[in-house]
């Protein structure tokens, strides 16, 4: 964790600082061991005898020994900032205890589609049918989706699919503010490793967490919103939302043809 901590004390303050980076990431939850309770003082004895070894045994770690060292130390942040690839980051949110809601045993749900999509679809949370089959929107509104999709002569193949959360919520419930918290750096590294030229934000909890904002669905639609100075955001409608009222098909129908229209614009892949 802290190769160049050379004094019992500035190891510890490595350690706070390393802590304090997990607890803004990731709230306290995962914090489950109050610094205190770490037996600081013989981490530092053992920081103390391997620095003076090292000093005078001129000892080099070894490529392999700094691998070794590098996996076992680095933070989850600090893997997810280096995540090179859809593959590795697959990988890193099927081990991160942190996107797990309160209902237990669940499949990851990552996300699917082109990995090289120049739009990408962002809804809120995997549900029953999502979590059975690992795969976002596969229900219902899945099959909505798909047909909105068509509509605008996109194939489900085409586009790069994924939520907010990538775990299902106890009894579809809204995803909350934690957990939507804990989950962000997670979808920030799919969307720049897919790297859109448009998103899609399908509902209100999908936009509201991607643009920091708690306004209604009906005043952030209809309009391209810049995203981290990188991307074209619109935000329409959840197909789930279309099943149960009917009235808002039309502005959704208007807002996928101006998304189709910005697409072609900037020359998305056919
Ligand atoms: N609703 C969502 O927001 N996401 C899914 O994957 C399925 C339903
Ligand atoms: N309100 C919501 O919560 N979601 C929608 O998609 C539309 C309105």
């Amino acid at each position: 964790m802290c190769p160049d901590s050379t004094t019992p004390d500035k190891l510890i303050q490595d350690i706070k600082r390393f802590l304090e980076r997990e607890r803004e990431m990731y709230g306290d939850f995962s914090i489950e061991l109050p610094v205190d309770e770490l037996d600081l003082e013989e981490v530092a004895k053992v920081d103390e005898t391997t620095s003076n070894s090292e000093e005078s045994s001129d000892h080099k770690p070894t490529e392999t020994e700094e691998q070794e060292t590098s996996a076992e130390t680095k933070s989850l942040p600090e893997r997810l900032e280096a995540c090179p690839s859809l593959e590795e980051l697959r990988e890193l949110c099927a081990e991160a205890d942190v996107l797990r809601t309160d209902l237990e045993g669940t499949n990851l749900v990552f996300g699917v589609g082109n990995p090289n999509a120049d739009l990408m679809l962002i809804g809120e949370a995997p549900g029953a049918e999502e979590d059975k089959q690992g795969e976002p929107f596969v229900g219902k509104a899945g099959q909505l989706l798909n047909k909105i999709l068509a509509a605008i002569d996109f194939d489900r193949e085409d586009v790069y699919i994924a939520n907010i959360l990538k775990h299902r919520p106890p009894n579809n419930r809204n995803p909350k503010p934690e957990e939507r918290e804990r989950s962000l750096p997670f979808l920030l590294k799919q969307i720049d490793l897919v790297d859109p030229k448009l998103i899609l934000c399908l509902g209100k909890v999908s936009a509201q967490t991607l643009l920091e904002s708690d306004d209604s669905l009906k005043s952030m639609r209809g309009k391209f919103h810049n995203f981290m100075d990188r991307y074209e955001l619109l935000a329409t409608y959840h197909p789930a939302a279309l099943l149960r009222h009917a009235k808002w098909k039309r502005p959704t129908w208007e807002d996928v043809q101006m998304l189709r229209k910005r697409y072609d614009e900037l020359g998305g892949k056919p």
